[in-house]
């Protein structure tokens, strides 16, 4: 069974007194359900320390929103994943279509991240979606499959397998547009069963074992039904991450949707 995992992404949003405030508020929210699910938090680079000691030993953990594919070096403004390991991350965002997008990354940047992240035993989370332009002119498959494909050229199935991808519509991030279920549900099936297909020997095992995730305007009103789909493991979230009862009533649609609720009751 896939362990479901839920991630926020802060994106470029945050300040040493606001972040405190959200952590304190959402620490005791999510502390139900940190066993069962994976639980991440990626605030913007200068709040990592910060977000790490605030996470202590809580199970919850801390990720980045981009990494440089180079290890160190004259690369001005970038980050290298040895300096998040570093940190204290365990998950890296790679090819959020918002770097695709506005900063010019393709899938061979993109896969040269996720090989960097791999290789020091982080989880890289590779964003995959189409925009509004590519879903009308029926190319949605095809785009995805071209950014899972560059991927796996790089680093190989089992590897992309190490890692999760995360389906994010670029139409439907930040836009308060969700994809419908059935739009989601497709374009997942769709995911698993091309990697099914790039491995037909061992397809039962790797396509099976991916972790595939969900973005792109999830709200408390809309995760349990999304979450409920059966090839969508977790959630990847922007705006509703900001805001701790919303984050944890989206963590509390996912355990329940993945039938994980413990009804476990922590005092410390
Ligand atoms: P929203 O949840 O704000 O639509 O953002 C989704 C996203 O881009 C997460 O990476």
């Amino acid at each position: 069974m896939r362990k479901p995992i839920l991630i926020a992404n802060w994106k470029m949003n945050g300040s040493l007194q606001s972040n405190q405030a959200l952590m304190v508020r959402l620490l005791p929210r999510l502390r139900l359900f940190r066993k069962t699910m994976d639980l991440a938090v990626c605030p913007p680079f200068p709040y990592l320390f910060q977000v790490r000691d605030l996470l202590g030993y809580t199970g919850i953990m801390l990720g980045a929103q981009n990494a440089s594919s180079y290890v160190s070096g004259a690369y001005t403004g970038e980050v290298s994943a040895t300096m998040l390991q570093e940190m204290g991350c365990r998950y890296v965002l790679v090819g959020h279509s918002e770097r695709r997008a506005l900063y010019g990354e393709t899938s061979q940047d993109v896969s040269a991240k996720f090989r960097s992240v791999l290789g020091l035993g982080l989880i890289p989370v590779l964003c995959v979606g189409e925009t509004l332009e590519e879903r009308e002119n029926n190319q949605t498959r095809t785009v995805i499959e071209q950014q899972i494909q560059a991927v796996i050229d790089e680093v190989g199935l089992a590897s992309l397998a190490r890692g999760v991808v995360a389906y994010e519509p670029v139409w439907a991030i930040g836009t308060g547009e969700t994809a419908t279920p059935e739009q989601v549900s497709l374009v997942h099936q769709d995911i698993r069963q091309f990697v099914a297909r790039c491995a037909p020997e061992a397809s039962g095992d790797i396509s099976q074992e991916l972790r595939v995730i969900y973005g792109g305007s999830v709200k408390p009103g809309n995760a349990f039904e999304l979450f409920s789909l059966p090839d969508v493991d977790g959630g990847l979230i922007g705006g509703a991450s900001l805001h701790a009862d919303d984050f944890g009533t989206i963590a509390g649609a996912l355990a329940e949707a993945s039938g994980v609720l413990t009804g476990e009751c922590e005092t410390e």
